[in-house]
């Protein structure tokens, strides 16, 4: 059931997530199906309604630094990042600490875990109400394309999920970005909502390792297989022309002529607004009538390499995907 966020619903929402229950809930990037993170049957509960193929670990949300402490071994790097985008689309990957509550099955048996600040006020409200950390993959069926909406997340998983807090479309409109901290140089395992650029500037380098299917990223970053933000038509990227069966996904002010349907990610070539269109417009371009989806380049800087990932995993058709 979709409900809008009153101090009522979130109130119930936050006694569900006690009692073991699941909830999906609006964060800045795409809904999150959440459960408490300290509940390994509630962490259970979330892989069983997204139908993951195997235990892919997850990142449990908190309010802010000082309640990630209690979790993981923070550390200089992490304070300095926390300090510029928390609360916000960056995921850090810590050691566990010894004593953590954290579910293991969460950390799907690594001893490290991932831990971010949401920045949507709905979801810190029901972290605040829970007063545990909310374990949260995306609300969907795996390998399916994000929800950045409410009535995404209900025709994903429909009965699945008792109760979705409705906090409108997300603003961000891809994930976090996923940085692990226990390696030398950080790494990015997940480009996402805070740049690779934005992060070096605060940090120094970061080594890239962009979740390469079955590749050392691949291990480390089990979610990271190659199809897996699929549409059920087959997406062409890159386009410079249009075929007449072909639905467009556009981007900037020259659209291709041709397409059946076009949806125009940014027509002014604006990376953020296009990350805020993805998943949305991928969806509408998913119907009948619709042979394939052609999509246009979208420049590889900034925002574009979280866009760009996700668009070449909804491309990709592989055997791995196929699992999904
Ligand atoms: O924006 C987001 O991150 C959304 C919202 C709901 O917060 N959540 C999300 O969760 O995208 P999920 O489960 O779809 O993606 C989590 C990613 C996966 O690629 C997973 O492999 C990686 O984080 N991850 C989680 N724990 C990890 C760990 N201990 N080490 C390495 N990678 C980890
Ligand atoms: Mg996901």
């Amino acid at each position: 059931m979709i409900v809008a966020p009153t101090a009522a619903s979130v109130a119930e929402a936050a006694r569900l997530i006690r009692d073991g229950g699941l909830v999906a809930f609006p964060t800045e990037t795409v809904y999150g199906l959440g459960g408490d993170a300290t509940n390994e049957r509630a962490v259970a509960a979330i892989f069983e309604a997204k139908g993951r193929p195997s235990f892919n670990p997850l990142i449990a949300h908190v309010l802010d630094a000082a309640a990630a402490k209690a979790f993981v071994a923070w550390d200089g790097t992490a304070a300095r990042l926390a300090a510029r985008f928390w609360p916000g689309a960056l995921t850090l990957v810590l050691p566990r600490l010894k004593d953590s509550s954290l579910s293991l099955l969460a950390s799907a048996g690594l001893d490290t875990a991932a831990i971010r600040a949401p920045a949507h006020p709905v979801a810190q409200a029901l972290i605040r109400a829970a007063g545990r950390p909310i374990a949260g993959p995306s609300a969907n069926r795996s390998g399916a394309v994000s929800p950045t909406r409410a009535e995404h997340v209900a025709e994903s998983l429909g009965e699945r999920v008792p109760m979705i807090l409705d906090g409108g479309p997300c603003l961000v409109g891809v994930e976090s970005t996923v940085l692990d901290l226990t390696t030398a140089t950080p790494t990015l395992l997940r480009p996402g909502g805070v740049t690779r650029e934005a992060i070096e500037a605060v940090i120094g380098p970061v080594a890239l390792s962009n979740g390469i299917p079955n590749g050392a990223a691949a291990r480390k970053s089990p979610g990271q297989l190659a199809s897996h933000y699929a549409p059920s038509r087959p997406v062409r990227l890159n386009v410079v022309s249009v075929e007449l069966d072909e639905g467009l996904l556009a981007f900037g002010p020259s659209p291709l002529p041709g397409a059946s349907l076009t949806y125009n990610l940014s027509p002014t070539g604006n990376l953020a607004e296009a990350a805020a269109n993805l998943f949305a417009q991928l969806r509408a371009l998913d119907r009948p009538g619709i042979g394939r989806i052609a999509v246009m380049p979208i420049p590889e800087t900034g925002l574009g390499l979280a866009i760009n990932d996700r668009l070449r995993r909804a491309a990709a058709d592989d055997a791995a995907g196929s699992g999904r």
